[in-house]
């Protein structure tokens, strides 16, 4: 579900050709799709719907900040996980009590910032962490609240070992035998008010089940805390529904919801809050990354088709062997793909090494890839780009970053500007 299609043998993001925007702002570039945005953000409200939630887009996906304005004025809350993703919430007019604060490692300058700017929950992940943020509350005079984040022990054996949290031995959480003595401890706490709990149990996690399973033990848990006296009116069921990087390859957000809605709706009922913290779904199929090919070159049996952009800019493939759809932004008729797969049937392809001009044997997009023939200065779009691509980047062998454009129907907006080689400098200028 996305406006990323092929007219005339020509992608056009909305109405609007890549070729008109790579004419304006050069490659490599991110483009976005405004409406995509809008529409993944609206199925998943409507998706959930019974349960009323406070969806929090995750701002690790893809944070310019026209992009989380553009989601604020939907009514997104926002998932955060550092002092900087806070700020941008802040500059972006988010509704800050609908802002939930997660990460194992937030210092005491992020604490006090977030504590003054009034978020809604903390994620709290571990006992030191709860004591330094009640100090920190008692200090400034202010209440903090809190949702203690649990570690369900599930685990969708798909999800990348660099991508999965909610097994036993993460970083990420406590697990529920202590999560029990972590409420009997602080659960009456008067700096830090805690009455909530936070689960994310991975990225991508590609069916319900997982979630399922780790739903089912948190509302056991809570029936036993609530028993014993304690108040859990929120539970925040994290993000981690899978994106389409082929298509249909993932369950919609109705089947998700399908499988969690029923289990979470007496809670609901109840008078209890529900949040989800969904990124990737939202924002990958979102945007690309067009690129401009430098060079083909034959390197023994392989044939290297060398880009403007590579691991630098999206290194996705090489963190995680991630499969992304990469194809011409203009092909004759006989090869407009009719889905993004793994497996086209079309005759003609040329088996391609995508590779980038980092120097590093890692530096590729793609590998032993079927794609139409291309040759130098034509344009090749990365799909699925727009969760965990912009963000990820880095300035490795002094590539300045991409700019970000925003499209509306036949219109576009830069909406972050191409890097200089004076803005690599600009902080060594000292
Ligand atoms: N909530 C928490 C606490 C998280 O840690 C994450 C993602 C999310 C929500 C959003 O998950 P999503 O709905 O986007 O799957 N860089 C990796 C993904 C890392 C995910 C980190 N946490 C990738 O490119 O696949």
């Amino acid at each position: 579900m996305d406006h990323f299609n092929y007219r005339d043998g020509e992608l056009h993001c909305e109405d609007t050709p890549i070729s008109e925007i790579v004419e304006s702002v050069g490659t490599p570039a991110y483009i976005y799709s405004k409406q995509t945005f809008l529409d993944h953000f609206q199925a998943i409200s409507q998706a959930f719907s019974e349960l009323d939630p406070i969806v929090c887009y995750s701002i690790k996906s893809c944070g310019n900040l026209h992009i989380v304005k553009l989601l604020a004025s939907q009514g997104s809350g926002m998932d955060v996980v550092s002092g900087g993703e806070v700020f941008r919430a802040q500059q972006s007019g988010v509704d800050m009590s609908k802002v939930v604060y997660a990460g194992v490692g937030k210092t005491d300058e992020e604490i006090e910032q977030a504590i003054r700017a009034e978020i809604g929950w903390f994620n709290i992940e571990s006992e030191a962490e709860f004591e330094n943020i009640a100090a920190i509350a008692a200090r400034l005079g202010k209440e903090a609240h809190g949702a203690l984040r649990i570690n369900p022990d599930v685990a969708d054996a798909r999800t990348h070992a660099k991508t999965t949290t909610g097994s036993k031995e993460t970083k990420f959480g406590v697990d529920i035998e202590r999560a029990k003595r972590f409420f009997h401890t602080y659960g009456k706490n008067e700096h830090c008010r805690l009455d909530a709990i936070h689960l994310h149990i991975g990225s991508p996690i590609y069916s319900p089940e997982p979630y399922v399973k780790a739903i089912t033990k948190t509302l056991e848990i809570i029936e036993e805390l609530r028993a014993d006296g304690f108040t859990i009116n929120t539970i925040d069921i994290g993000g981690g529904y899978a994106a389409d990087y082929e298509t249909g390859a993932s369950p919609s957000y109705k089947e998700y919801a399908d499988a969690i809605v029923p289990l979470l709706k007496p809670f609901k009922d109840a008078g209890g809050t529900v949040i989800l913290e969904p990124g990737r779904t939202i924002a990958a199929n979102a945007g690309v990354l067009v690129t401009e090919v430098q060079y083909i070159k034959q390197g023994g049996a392989k044939k290297f088709v060398i880009c403007d952009t590579g691991m630098h800019h999206l290194i996705r493939p090489t963190l995680y062997e991630a499969w992304q759809f990469i194809w011409p932004t203009k092909v004759a008729p006989e090869f407009v793909p009719d889905k993004r797969a793994k497996d086209l049937a079309i005759d003609g392809l040329e088996v391609s090494e995508i590779v980038g001009p980092i120097c590093e044997t890692g530096d590729y997009l793609a590998k032993d890839r079927p794609i139409p023939p291309v040759d130098r200065g034509d344009l090749l779009a990365v799909f699925s780009a727009g969760a965990y691509g912009m963000v990820m980047a880095s300035h490795y062998n002094a590539m300045p970053n991409p700019p970000e454009v925003m499209v509306g129907g036949d219109a576009f907006l830069t909406i972050r500007r191409r890097e200089t080689y004076e803005d690599l400098v600009a902080a060594e200028r000292v």
